[in-house]
């Protein structure tokens, strides 16, 4: 059966989880037979967007990039969950505008408890000095104002976040649960 497309966008600051939830959901929607394609911050920076750095410039020219990614899967009848640090809400607004299809997810965590999984050692390179324009650190994170979803991931197991955002996908009619 062939179902509409969406683009599932994870915010959030570094560490707060996006990938892990992303990529468990994906194995589902993927198990239940739907088209999944996951574009991740990491992956698309090393293959789309090498040539580009983290000012607040080079940051709106990566998500423009996804951005067209997004629509073609999206209008192909894609399930896209994108994970993406997305800071500016001014953007991310633009990108629901642009997809249509879109469906914000606030993934939420104290930036304490970030700095403490700091799974890469990202923060610990940050509050040395040895990278600049690093969110939560130097740059900000603008909290989305009216997402979809929020999952808070300092007092949710994983499965919970995973939960919430397939009975979040279930209700807005994009997957049957
Ligand atoms: N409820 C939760 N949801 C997602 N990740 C969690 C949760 N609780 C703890 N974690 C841990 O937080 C870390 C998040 O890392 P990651 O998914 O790479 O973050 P991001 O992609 O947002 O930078 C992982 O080590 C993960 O195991
Ligand atoms: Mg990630």
């Amino acid at each position: 059966m062939e179902h509409k497309g969406f683009t599932a966008w994870f915010t959030g600051l570094p560490c707060c989880g996006k990938t892990t939830i992303a990529e468990k959901v994906a194995e589902i929607l993927k198990n239940k037979g739907y088209k999944v394609e996951y574009l991740d911050g990491d992956i698309v920076r090393k293959n789309l967007t090498s040539d580009l750095g983290f000012s607040k410039e080079d940051r709106d020219e990566n998500l423009k990039r996804i951005t067209f990614v997004a629509k073609l899967l999206t209008r192909n009848n894609v399930a896209v969950l994108a994970t993406f640090v997305s800071p500016y809400q001014k953007r991310r607004d633009i990108i629901r505008r642009d997809i249509g299809d879109f469906v914000e997810i606030y993934v939420r965590c104290p930036v304490e408890e970030c700095i403490k999984r700091d799974v890469k050692g990202m923060y610990k390179k940050a509050l040395s000095g040895k990278i600049k324009n690093f969110t939560g650190v130097q740059d900000p994170y603008e909290e989305p104002k009216k997402p979809d979803l929020i999952v808070d991931t300092d007092s949710e197991t994983l499965d919970e976040s995973v939960e919430k955002v397939l009975d979040k996908l279930d209700e807005l009619g994009y997957i049957e649960k």
